[in-house]
């Protein structure tokens, strides 16, 4: 945040509003203790744990994570931009918001993106011309004519050569006054440590990729001999995301509304061989899995997505991963795999497109391929208790209770397990995965311990407790606190906080704010909406206890190194030292 118009306004705002007034506005709250629970607005949820904390100003949901300030909370609820937001909260409590200084911002951000899109616009073209006009783009073609691409291909498609030279599109980019540092974070050139640059992309068959609205926002090239790496994709840029683009779309996204489906494919060969036999409805992926935000794209334009897969094997776990992406969003997610040793354009190319079609028809909705796949294997009880555990995860994230009620029914059938042999396992491995991805609150406050793992426990109460109370923190800053603490995010955390030192004006809003880590973020949130486990007279001996704990645990390491050695004298000295350690506890526990 650096323009100040815009972090006055919102600081204005914070001071005005009050997140429980406001949030109740939409969500049902109720007090429970210090904070106010509800049901969640972004997660469906029998129980609530959309927790609002009057104190820190903050929402948090320790059912999906989701949380912020009342800012987070507006984009979220009503799917706004932060400047949007901004302007929405000033006007509700009367706060003068002088909108163009905050656009000026965005404006920049557009700006640079329209940028990017004349930069890779411009490239496009030369890739373009060098493929179908250059002489030395006589190579490219003959490679795309052993793929058997048509120039009808090449031209709706815009496909090119990249030169193998090192400064043939720097220069051109160069000719037609572009900024050569704007092609740099376009990804098509590269600075030189000496000053200049130089091509990216050399000697590759070009596939610029297109959003939906035909705007080139980045590009893969494949090699046309054996080189390393076969593909070479632009990185992430503020126009190009590579787990949300869906290659062929701004071409396809007709006939996939009007044919009702999509299908899903990995590669951009396969793509553009489908469409050459007139299979239209389809998309690829950029080699990745299809993620939700693929999904989300989709659905706007169809609610069957069937995913294509080369192999069995892969098949059946990228299946378990994206079951309940599907599930969630209400959409039918279909899988189908081709015979061994086949991709789509391979496919398509031999055996022709009706065959495709037929398999893509009698593709099974993917749970039904997935109990198939793992059934075949055999039904006695070990591929029973296998295939329950595997299916747990996809399960778990399901986040309709009608439907995980459903497709545990539909579970225990196709296994031939009992209904509530299916449920108690799906608790307890909630219960496990809470333990690993922050807790529950009832499970923390009630500090049962009984499910969350010992290490795990510990690392709660550790960062609870410097979290809410400055004097622990910088009491325990400088001992080997780390020893504590088992969970890498914990980890992260307590460093976060640690670092600050002994300094006492560590304020815990402008830490989390600091923080770019989203699962350090998570975590210290979820922490500070929590309330504190220690009450004023506990903290001392909270801080005290850790101390020991820390003292224990390397004079365990002394004993064990000791022991190994065989230096018995060493050994006896450090077992003293423990008994002494834990003497004048044995009493009181
Ligand atoms: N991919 C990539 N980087 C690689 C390999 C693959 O980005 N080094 C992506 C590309 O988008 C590619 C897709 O993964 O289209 C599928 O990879 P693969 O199956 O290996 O390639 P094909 O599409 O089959 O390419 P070809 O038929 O040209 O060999
Ligand atoms: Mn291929």
């Amino acid at each position: 945040m650096s323009s100040t118009q815009g972090v006055s306004a919102k600081e204005e705002i914070k001071r005005a509003a009050d997140i429980v007034e406001l949030i109740s506005q939409y969500v049902q709250l109720k007090k429970r203790g210090r904070n106010f629970l509800g049901l969640c607005p972004f997660h469906s949820e029998k129980e609530p744990s959309f927790t609002v904390s009057p104190e820190k100003q903050m929402f948090h949901c320790f059912g999906c994570k989701k949380g912020g300030d009342i800012f987070a909370f507006w984009m979220a609820y009503h799917g706004t931009t932060f400047v949007e937001a901004l302007k929405d909260l000033a006007e509700r409590y009367n706060i003068p918001f002088d909108e163009a200084r905050v656009g000026a911002r965005e404006k920049r951000a557009a700006l640079k993106r329209q940028q990017l899109l004349r930069v890779n616009e411009i490239a496009a073209d030369y890739f373009f011309n060098a493929l179908t006009q250059g002489h030395e783009g006589a190579k490219a073609r003959e490679y795309l004519s052993t793929r058997q691409i048509p120039q009808g291909i090449v031209e709706d498609f815009r496909l090119g050569y990249s030169p193998n030279s090192w400064e043939g599109l720097t220069r051109s980019l160069e000719r037609e006054g572009v900024d050569l540092s704007v092609a740099a974070l376009a990804g098509l050139v590269v600075a030189r440590k000496g000053g200049g640059y130089y091509d990216r992309f050399r000697g590759r068959l070009m596939f610029p990729i297109l959003n939906v609205k035909g705007q080139v926002v980045g590009f893969g090239g494949r090699a046309l001999g054996q080189e390393m790496p076969k593909y070479l994709n632009t990185s992430e840029t503020p126009v190009f995301h590579k787990s949300e683009v869906l290659y062929g779309l701004h071409a396809s996204h007709q006939a996939i509304r009007s044919s009702g489906r999509v299908v899903v494919v990995e590669g951009y060969m396969d793509m553009l061989s489908l469409w050459k036999h007139g299979f239209k409805e389809v998309v690829a992926t950029l080699g990745t899995a299809l993620t939700e935000q693929h999904v989300r794209k989709l659905k706007g334009y169809t609610s069957e997505i069937v995913v294509v897969f080369d192999s069995d094997e892969a098949g059946k776990k990228a299946v378990l991963g994206s079951l309940s992406v599907f599930l969630n969003h209400g959409m039918v997610g279909k899988a189908v795999v081709l015979p061994q040793g086949h991709d789509p354009d391979t496919f398509v190319n031999q055996e022709g497109v009706e065959r495709f079609t037929s398999l893509v028809e009698a593709a099974s909705p993917m749970f039904d391929f997935y109990i198939h796949k793992a059934m075949a294997l055999g039904d006695g009880s070990e591929e029973k208790v296998r295939v329950l555990e595997e299916m747990l995860p996809a399960l778990a994230q399901l986040r309709s209770y009608a439907m995980r009620a459903l497709y545990v029914r539909r579970l225990s059938d196709a296994v031939g397990l009992r209904e509530e042999v299916v449920w108690a396992e799906l608790k307890e491995y909630q219960k496990r995965s809470r333990g690993r991805s922050g807790a529950s609150p009832r499970l923390t406050e009630k500090l049962s311990g009984a499910r969350v793992s010992k290490k795990y426990n510990r690392d709660i109460h550790f960062l609870n407790l410097i979290v809410h109370h400055e004097e622990a923190r910088q009491r325990l800053a400088d001992t080997d606190w780390t020893l504590l603490l088992s969970d890498p995010v914990m980890q992260r955390l307590a460093k976060v906080l640690m670092d600050r030192g002994r300094s006492n004006d560590v304020d815990m809003d402008t830490v989390l704010e600091s923080i770019q880590d989203p699962e350090v973020e998570k975590e210290l949130r979820e922490i500070m909406v929590m309330p504190s486990f220690y009450g004023p007279d506990a903290v001392e001996t909270a801080i005290g206890e850790f101390e020991q704990k820390i003292e224990e645990i390397k004079l365990a390491a002394l004993i064990r190194e000791a022991r190994e050695r065989g230096d018995m004298v060493a050994l006896n000295e450090a077992l003293k030292m423990r008994a002494r350690l834990q003497a004048p506890n044995q009493t009181n526990s």
